[in-house]
């Protein structure tokens, strides 16, 4: 029996070496298209079958080809289309990502902070440019774009080294990768989660921590910012309630504080100036919740 997977339409384009399936009536699955065939875009739109599928051994492969795919895509948007473009790029790498944590996915991801960070040191504007285009992806995936943009922003302020830029930007871009494990409903809501709601969310730091812990390719900030950027530095935080926080956590978590205050990809939702938002967060930094010399670097870093 084969061991077959569902495919999503835009991944097809991908499958040109690989075999695809549908499944019969008699619940049997049949060949659609042989390896090594290619389908142009027509076929796939005419393609009748409402679910296609992969054997499951492709799997690690298709998604490595379309993850260098994308980031070709990528850097090509940078160096020929608008904003808008890259940032939609750059969504749709880390919705991959963060969909399906999967080794391969996750080894394109430093390739692509590679390609951003190139370009930004030859266009500061880029950016502070990214930040404020609304792509209108989903919620996790937008606002882990905008934090990686912000982190980025800070570390080029504080004149890291090209290597702890990276490492930061990976901290930053992978913080709420655990919650690909949520129940989407509880993600995306606007209102006021329940307690049973909240205590569900919050485990996305130790799925997330686990999740790139197991995959050696990363430092171990990385996996450790996934765990800690909520945590508090009065012990306030969670899952654990510790002060003694990592140095990357405790920079990601006061931008992922900031963010959402800042930019919103739901119309109805009251977005506040850097300013004012920074003034809300001061009173967190008065009750020793945050790192003041962090703070203070990203004020100057974002209000100039
Ligand atoms: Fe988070
Ligand atoms: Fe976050």
């Amino acid at each position: 029996m084969l061991d077959l997977i569902e495919i999503k339409k835009s991944q097809i384009i991908f499958c040109k070496k690989f075999p695809i399936y549908y499944i019969s009536k008699e619940r049997e699955p049949v060949l659609y298209k042989p390896p090594e065939k290619g389908l142009d875009a027509a076929t796939i739109e005419k393609n009748p079958h409402s679910h296609l599928f992969i054997r499951k051994e492709d799997e690690d492969a298709i998604i490595g080809i379309l993850m260098s795919i994308m980031n070709a895509k990528l850097a090509k948007a940078i160096s020929e289309k608008g904003f808008y473009a890259i940032k939609k790029f750059l969504c749709q790498i880390v919705e991959e990502a963060l969909n399906r944590p999967l080794e391969t996915t996750l080894k394109a991801l430093p390739e692509t902070i590679d390609i951003l960070f190139d370009n930004v040191e030859k266009n500061p504007e880029f950016l502070k440019a990214l930040t404020t285009i609304n792509n209108n992806s989903p919620k996790v995936i937008e606002h882990s774009v905008n934090v990686l943009a912000l982190t980025t922003q800070y570390c080029f302020f504080k004149k890291y080294s090209e290597n702890d830029i990276k490492r930061f930007g990976l901290c930053a871009l992978l913080h709420d990768i655990g919650t690909s494990h949520i129940d989407k409903k509880i993600i995306e809501s606007d209102l006021k989660l329940s307690d049973n709601e909240f205590t569900q969310l919050k485990t996305h730091t130790t799925k997330g921590y686990k999740d790139i812990k197991s995959k050696s390719f990363f430092d171990d900030s990385v996996a450790l910012t996934a765990l800690e950027h909520h945590e508090l530095l009065d012990g306030s935080g969670y899952p654990k309630g510790i002060k003694d926080i990592s140095f990357e956590a405790q920079v990601i978590g006061l931008i992922d504080s900031y963010e959402p205050l800042t930019y919103s990809n739901k119309a109805f939702r009251k977005v506040l100036k850097p300013y004012e938002a920074l003034q809300i967060i001061k009173n967190d930094v008065k009750k020793e919740k945050y790192n003041k010399k962090v703070f203070v670097d990203l004020c100057s870093c974002l209000i100039n």
